[in-house]
């Protein structure tokens, strides 16, 4: 049997695509391996958010070469959003790549392997392909918790990213597909959906009939053996009042909302062509609040965009303190080819993104702690899905708003299961917790 080695970097959806890959490559007979030096095929699957997430892969390409050299029937290929990106110049810095495929393509990989196999040199494929469900996945891939992409793509055309470029247009899967999808991976165990989209509140908009991510809930909630549903990522901008009130009113969904600000300052969001205003933004922080009151919210937040001033980024703290997020993701602006904001002639040095970075991180964990204490003493249910890393003797699982809780786990069979925990201890980056009732006691 050939043998199939896969690299994935960024984000979620890049993980959902390469178990696709796994799974269409099963038609040819490959199967996983773990090391590169034992793969007849390497594909990488790329990431393009930010140039340090392109260096990775150059580097890594780097650390190919040598194998491809000393067994030159080796196929490497490079997929995803820096194939889309970069294209031709992959090749250019790196000869040795065989094959250079965008997400569009993926539907195709048996087809180019093949095309590399008989001996044709270079094979790019960064075309447009017709949006197919593919739910192909290899047979490791039984387990409590997957992704499942309900749409594609992004026109939100924000100034300082590359999506529109690497993902194209806003796409959504129709709900039969993704609830079939759904129940297949419930069959096979699992417990847990979060469903994928650049802006997956935005799902639905161009079906017909047109549908909402709110209805797509409610249908998912139908499946049998899934617990928990979580979706991500949401954009300000598309947030309605229907889909607040559906995280509080359909059961399985998790009362947490992944909601990126990105700055704090009117004159930055203006910028980078967000579409709302930071008063917008703390308006519906305060609906989602006033409606689930035990909500979970983390956010993404650039420092260093092009112009931000000592001013904009005192706003941005200011936000980060007044929404109290329990999470929050911190990147330096990274200048991205073809995207408005890299040609701004503003730019911040790196110096300052640097030590903007520090102090977010600094008031973003502070914050993060205080919220993590308003739940000791509660007991809630967690869904057991592993052991802590801290501790092996201890079960890990999360509750419904996202916290991670590590407890005692005496007797075994939890995994899976939704039991009551007392939370006993709250500690920087996790809760501690016991069970609140004998063990096989469900919510
Ligand atoms: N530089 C830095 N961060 C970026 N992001 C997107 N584009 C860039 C960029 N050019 C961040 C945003 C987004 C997250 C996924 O990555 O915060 O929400």
């Amino acid at each position: 049997m050939p043998k199939l080695h896969l690299i994935t970097y960024g984000c979620q959806m890049n993980e959902y695509d390469s178990e696709r890959v796994a799974g269409l490559l099963k038609a040819d007979h490959y199967e996983l391996c773990d090391k590169p030096e034992d793969a007849d095929l390497i594909l990488l699957n790329t990431c393009s958010i930010r140039e340090k997430a392109e260096d990775k892969v150059f580097s890594q390409l780097g650390a190919l070469k040598g194998l491809k050299k000393a067994r030159p029937d080796l196929v490497i290929g490079v997929m995803g959003c820096m194939a889309q990106l970069q294209q031709g110049r992959i090749q250019e810095r790196a000869p040795y790549v065989d094959l250079v495929f965008g997400s569009p393509a993926i539907a195709r990989v048996g087809q180019l392997v093949g095309r590399v196999r008989q001996g044709e040199r270079q094979v790019l494929d960064t075309g447009e392909g017709a949006l197919v469900k593919l739910t192909a996945k290899p047979d490791a891939a039984s387990r409590l918790k997957a992704f499942v992409t309900v749409m594609e793509g992004c026109e939100k055309h924000c100034t300082f990213c590359v999506v529109p470029v690497t993902r194209g247009r806003e796409r959504s899967h129709a709900p039969a597909a993704i609830v079939d999808e759904i129940r297949g991976l419930a069959a096979s165990g699992c417990r847990e959906v979060t469903l994928l989209g650049q802006t997956v509140n935005a799902y639905g908009r161009d079906l017909d009939p047109p549908t909402d991510l709110a209805s797509l809930l409610e249908l998912v909630d139908g499946v049998e053996g899934i617990e928990r549903i979580r979706f991500t990522t949401s954009n300000p901008y598309n947030l309605t009042t229907r889909l607040i009130r559906a995280i509080r009113d359909v059961p399985k969904v998790v009362e947490y909302l992944h909601l990126p600000v990105q700055s704090g300052s009117d004159r930055i969001l203006a910028r980078m062509h967000r579409g709302y205003t930071v008063a917008r933004y703390l308006e519906l922080i305060d609906e989602i609040k006033a409606t689930v009151p035990d909500i979970a919210l983390s956010t993404d937040i650039i420092v260093g965009f092009p112009g931000e001033t000592d001013a904009d980024f005192a706003e941005t703290v200011d936000v980060v303190e007044r929404v109290a997020y329990d999470n929050a993701f911190v990147f330096r602006y990274s200048r991205r080819p073809g995207t408005p904001a890299a040609d701004m002639s503003d730019q911040v040095s790196d110096a300052v993104k640097a030590e903007r970075n520090a102090v977010l991180l600094e008031v973003s964990g502070r914050v993060a702690a205080q919220q993590s204490r308003r739940l000791a003493g509660r007991v809630l249910p967690v869904l057991v899905d592993g052991v802590s890393r801290k501790d092996a003797r201890e079960a890990s699982g999360r509750t419904r708003c996202n916290r991670v809780v590590n407890f005692d786990a005496r007797g075994r069979g939890l995994l899976g299961a939704v039991v009551p925990v007392q939370i006993t201890e709250v500690l920087p980056h996790s809760l501690r917790g016991a069970l609140a009732e004998p063990v096989g006691a469900a919510l």
